[in-house]
């Protein structure tokens, strides 16, 4: 099969190539190489036709798609940014490009997509209160994040909750711009799939991490601070208490799932899309990951700094039993084993700030 890479020269899309070259696929990568993620040009393996090009641009997308049969669609601006004032480009790339790669699809008869989706849709997740049952708590509020208070609090009677894995079923409650922005790509392949008789999984990615993942700029993951900072030989600073609660799954685990949704894909009923969690299904805490990566380094030990970030949420962990029941994925990279490689292996170059 031929598929069209979207982002295969990131961090998750150069996995994703090279999961499917091993299953004997060929892939070409559109990417416009964003200098926001990668601040030197990235090493271009010789074996891969690569198109340097943005999603938004028709003509390119026309011209990549000639001979494909699936679209693997990863190229998006990722994290939380800097403020407010990058929602313009995070709404650009990632659904003014959505937009402008199916029409191009619909135009080009590619019916077949799968597409890096994330759980930042659901926000808060879900919550148990002892005497509500599942509540959905409401975004936390600066005066008590400054105070301390962490844990939201039941909506009804402000009890403490437990946390609870969440399930694709569960309502979506995108909190930032790109939470937003990844959401409206779900909505817009699922509309994309109707119109044309497409077929589309969203595979909601949990926090990924592994080798090649970028260093600290305001776009990149929370594993990543923490590597960097132990590679200056500073303490890793970990926000709040420590304890909220999230799923790292590795980026070879995201890659082998991607080679399997683009088999599975084209099994399903013509016209609509389905989202599949993706985690390894082992929470851990925030400082638990912090203290994996610094002991793996040989230290320093990370500092709890009490710190937060509006629009972060305390804890979302998912269940993904229906794409190990229904596409047979497992992860093979446990939490241990992946955090002390991800320790030691190689990030990508820093941003220019
Ligand atoms: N890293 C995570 O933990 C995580 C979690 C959930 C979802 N995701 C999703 O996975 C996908 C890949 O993320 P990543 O972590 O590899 O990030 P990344 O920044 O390393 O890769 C994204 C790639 O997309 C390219 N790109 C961005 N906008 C583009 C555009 N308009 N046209 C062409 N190329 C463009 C960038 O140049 C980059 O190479 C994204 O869709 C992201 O939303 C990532
Ligand atoms: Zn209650």
């Amino acid at each position: 099969m031929r598929v069209l890479v979207t982002g295969g020269a990131g961090f998750i899309g150069s996995h994703i190539v090279s999961a499917l070259r091993a299953h004997g696929h060929e892939a070409v990568v559109l990417d416009a190489l964003l200098p926001s993620a990668h601040p030197v040009p990235p090493a271009r393996p010789p074996e891969v036709e690569w198109i340097h090009a943005d999603v938004r641009d028709r003509a390119a997308v026309d011209a990549a798609l000639r001979g494909v049969d699936a679209v693997c669609h990863q190229a998006a601006m990722v994290g939380l940014g800097k403020d407010f004032a990058d929602a313009p480009d995070y709404v650009g790339c990632n659904d003014l490009g959505t937009a402008t790669l199916l029409a191009a699809m619909a135009g080009a008869g590619v019916r077949d997509l799968t597409l890096a989706g994330s759980m930042v849709v659901y926000g808060e997740g879900r919550y148990d209160c002892p005497a509500h049952g599942r509540v959905a708590p409401g975004p936390r509020a600066g005066a008590d994040l400054a105070a301390g208070r962490f844990e939201p609090g039941c909506p009804v009677c402000g009890a403490e909750l437990t946390p609870g894995l969440i399930d694709e079923d569960a309502r979506t409650d995108p909190r930032n711009v790109y939470a937003v922005t990844k959401l409206a790509q779900e909505h817009l392949a699922a509309s994309w799939a109707r119109a044309t008789g497409g077929r589309a999984l969203s595979l909601r990615y949990h926090n990924v991490y592994g080798p090649g993942m970028p260093r600290d700029t305001p776009y990149a993951g929370v594993a990543s601070f923490f590597r960097s900072s132990l590679a200056r030989g500073e303490a890793p600073r970990v926000f709040e208490d420590g304890g909220q609660r999230r799923d790292f799954v590795h980026v070879r685990d995201v890659a082998s799932a991607n080679a399997l949704a683009l088999a599975f894909v084209r099994t399903r009923e013509p016209g609509t899309l389905a989202a599949y969690n993706t985690g390894s299904g082992e929470p851990h805490t925030v400082g638990e990951m912090a203290g994996a990566l610094a002991a793996a380094h040989g230290g320093p030990d990370p500092v709890v700094t009490g710190e937060y970030r509006l629009g972060d949420v305390r804890h979302i962990t998912a269940s993904s039993l229906r794409l190990r029941t229904d596409l047979g994925w497992r992860p093979e990279v446990g939490f241990a084993a992946g955090m002390a490689e991800f320790a030691r292996s190689g990030q990508r170059a820093a941003a220019v700030p």
